[in-house]
Order: C-alpha cells, then structure tokens, then sequence
C-alpha cells in the first residue's frame, strides 16, 4: 500500500500561515498538537519551511525530516534533500509507515494538497497581516472538530480550534 499523506497547518483569519518567514503568532497548544499529530512519521517540508525553524528545534525529533529543495548541494544535519515533491514521497513510499506528513509551507502546501488523504487544520482566531497562505479547502469537509463547537482558549489568549478534514462534500456524505 502506498504511504498515505497529511497535510498539517495553522491559520489565521483569511487563511494567513506566514509573514516574513516565520508565523505572527506563538500558540503552544497548535505546537503540542502538531508533534501529536506528525511524531514518529516522516515530515516532508519546504526548505523555507526548514529555515524558518529554530536551530534547537531542526531536526524535528523522532521524525524523519525531508526538506524539498531543487538546490542540488543543500545539506543540513539530521535532514535529507529531496529536488521534488515526487521524489520526498518516493523517499517515504515504504512499508516502515502508513502516514507521512507535508508540515509546510505555502508552496508545499499548494504542491501536495492533490495528493492527500486528510488535513489536519488548527483555525486561529486571530487577524494577523501575512505573505503565505492556506491551501483551498474546497472540495474537503470536516470529519472532526475539536472542540465540537466553538473555541478552546490559548495559554496566550488566541482562540483555537482543531479540525480534520477529509475529502468530498458533506451533502454527498451525510446521508
Ligand atoms: N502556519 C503553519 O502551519 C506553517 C507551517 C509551515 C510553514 N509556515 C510558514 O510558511 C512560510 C514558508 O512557506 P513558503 O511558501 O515561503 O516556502 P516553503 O513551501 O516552506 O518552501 C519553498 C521552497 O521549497 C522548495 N520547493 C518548493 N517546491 C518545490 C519543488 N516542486 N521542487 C523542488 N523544490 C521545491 C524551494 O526551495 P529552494 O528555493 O531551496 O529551491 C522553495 O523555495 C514561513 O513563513 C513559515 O513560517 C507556516
């Protein structure tokens, strides 16, 4: 069986996930949630992605990191290089894992969206002004919501809540 892949984001309002390479916002809850979500399955990530990481944080632990790049003499400890999409998912397309998670940002995520299974969305209330973005959702649907309504409340104040989504229309699903 070919590995399944998951995307696995925050946004803000309007769908905001960056802003001059990094995230305006700091949520530890999304941080706790995001290594739940991805630890013990390869990440796959944009090397813009990888740069935006804090030094003591890359590698992501437990994880294996694949960093996509078409600079064919990158290099950085603990992480392998991929020069496509195609070829980061042939790097994991083994029996070793079921999931393999697409982390970011912008362009992996517009690059991957076709590709995958379910998303794995943390919505942020919050306005945040950004330069990258969410991935449509259109034509995916919710399959879980935490909470179920409304809002759990950040350590820091931001609204949050997490959503899975799956593909189809919830009107071709319910009934
Ligand atoms: N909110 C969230 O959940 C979240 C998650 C992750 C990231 N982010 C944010 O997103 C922003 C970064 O996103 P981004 O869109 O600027 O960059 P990105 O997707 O992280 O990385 C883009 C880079 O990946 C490589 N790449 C992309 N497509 C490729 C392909 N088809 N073949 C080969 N290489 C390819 C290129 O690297 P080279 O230039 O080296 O060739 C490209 O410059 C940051 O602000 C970050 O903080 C947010």
């Amino acid at each position: 069986m070919s590995v399944l892949i998951g995307l696995v984001w925050a946004e803000a309002d309007g769908g905001v996930i960056g802003a001059d390479g990094g995230m305006p916002w700091h949520v530890p809850e999304d941080l706790a949630h995001f290594k739940a979500v991805t630890i013990g399955a390869p990440v796959i990530m944009g090397r813009r992605t990888w740069e935006s990481l804090p030094e003591r944080f890359r590698p992501l632990s437990d994880r294996r990191n694949i960093v996509v790049t078409r600079n064919e003499d990158w290099a950085a400890a603990g992480a392998e290089s991929a020069r496509s999409l195609d070829s980061a998912i042939a790097l994991v397309d083994d029996s070793s894992t079921d999931w393999a998670w697409v982390i970011g940002g912008g362009a992996l995520f517009a690059e991957s969206i076709e590709r995958a299974t379910r998303l794995e969305v943390t919505e942020l209330d919050v306005s945040a002004a950004g330069d990258t973005f969410a991935p449509s959702r259109a034509g995916w649907h919710p399959t879980a919501a935490d909470p179920s309504v409304g809002w759990h409340v950040s350590s820091r104040g931001i609204r949050y809540r997490f959503v899975t989504c799956e593909r189809g229309n919830r009107e071709n699903t319910d009934g």
